[in-house]
């Protein structure tokens, strides 16, 4: 009987999202690394796209998952039953948050999220246009898909939702757009698959004052820019702006798959008549999830991590110096490397990998190396990594001299 390998088995029976998967068999994960098969300890630079905020596998959230899955796991669908790990961490998250966003609503993963959050903002308003942006990334689903800002991902899949325009991000064109038949508006508040983009303060408090005077619904997508990663524990305090709808999800679950849309008790208790049951969702808040979530918030809450995340962020700035470095953008532990085009990036990206530093490009950037590690990354680990990368990168310069 001929064995076949899991590599085998991942060509050949798992759905493939690319033509070129990473394709590491990672068979733990501790802190801020990853060990494969063979052995081989690389540091994981990218969190699993800012999932691993508290890095892997902490003893707490391990223990709140154990200590769950033994006294129930799924009961019934979302919202009937009262579930102490979903009110537990919704109060603990509420806590956490401006008063107007008092009540959580949660779901499978950060696509639910805004799919829960679009229909809430149609629902509420009465309204039926939708405003979101360029390069914009909301998730994979049918709603998501529509208000993602990118041609390229949308086009095959058509038709789409009606009614959303998009527009460029930190442009003042919006400001003209938004009127009384428009539900929301959509956005990151750090921009993450365009390579990082940051809109000026101005011009978040600008659209949120036209927003509350068109009585417009202003959704702020924290699915990466939240739980610290940007030096504050949401990104949207350092704009001085609250959202009306925000949406969470990564390192949420704390490894576990989770999403919210919060908001007012006020606007989310229309989901609830007219029709009743106007979002629902079989696993959404899983018990399991939610425990391990609260775990990992208290984890990022009780530590030095968010505070310590702009003295690490210069530290990568500091020794990210190099010739063939175009242009880097960051805001907190979230830094986007420019090369001169995608090609140069793959070759270091993969050269990294190959190196033990898991790193990798974005969405709508191919030419940008992307850095957002777990926020517990030590100086040394900091320091090790910037030299793996700026090895990938001499080597780069030599191969193609
Ligand atoms: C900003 C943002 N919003 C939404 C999503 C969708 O989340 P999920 O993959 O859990 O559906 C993502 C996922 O990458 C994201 O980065």
């Amino acid at each position: 009987m001929s064995i076949i390998s899991n590599k085998e088995i991942f060509f050949k029976h798992i759905a493939q999202t690319s033509k070129a998967p990473i394709g590491l068999e990672i068979v733990k994960a501790e802190g801020v690394y990853q060990y494969d098969s063979t052995g081989k300890k690389y540091i994981d630079l990218i969190s699993g796209f800012n999932v691993a905020n508290i890095g892997h596998s902490n003893p707490k959230v391990i223990e709140a998952v154990k200590q769950q899955a033994e006294k129930y796991m799924h009961l019934i669908v979302y919202g009937e039953f009262i579930e102490s790990p979903q009110t537990g961490y919704a109060k603990l998250l509420t806590q956490h948050l401006p008063s107007n966003l008092n009540c959580v609503y949660f779901t499978n993963s950060g696509a639910e999220a805004t799919e829960g959050a679009l229909k809430l903002a149609k629902r509420a308003t009465n309204r039926t246009n939708i405003i979101a942006f360029n390069k914009s990334y909301h998730g994979s689903t049918q709603g998501a898909l529509s208000v993602m800002g990118d041609e390229y991902f949308r086009n095959a899949f058509r038709p789409l939702l009606p009614g959303i325009i998009h527009v460029d991000y930190n442009s003042d064109e919006i400001f003209e757009l938004i009127n009384e038949n428009t539900a929301c508006v959509i956005l990151e508040t750090i921009q993450a698959e365009s390579g990082i983009a940051i809109p000026s303060k101005k011009w978040m408090q600008q659209l949120r004052e036209k927003c509350t005077e068109q009585n417009t619904l202003l959704i702020l997508d924290e699915i990466q820019a939240g739980f610290g990663r940007t030096g504050t524990l949401w990104a949207f305090e350092q704009f001085d702006i609250v959202p009306d709808i925000l949406l969470l999800g990564k390192a949420l679950g704390g490894g576990m798959p989770l999403g919210a849309f919060i908001s007012s008790r006020d606007l989310m208790q229309t989901l609830s008549f007219n029709p009743a049951l106007g979002h629902i969702t079989t696993f959404g808040g899983h018990p399991v999830g939610c425990a391990a979530g609260k775990a990992a918030s208290q984890v990022l809450l009780n530590n030095n991590y968010i505070k310590n995340v702009k003295s690490k962020e210069e530290l990568f700035l500091s020794q990210l110096n190099h010739p063939l470095i175009k242009r880097i953008n960051h805001f907190g532990l979230w830094i986007s490397v420019q090369f001169d085009s995608a090609e140069t990036a793959q070759n270091i990206i993969h050269n990294c990998i190959k190196n033990g530093c898991i790193t990798d490009w974005f969405l709508f950037a191919p030419d940008c190396l992307r850095i957002a590690p777990p926020l517990c990354i030590k100086d040394e680990e900091i320091m090790n990594a910037c030299s793996v990368i700026l090895n990938a990168i001499n080597d780069q310069q030599k191969n193609f001299a």
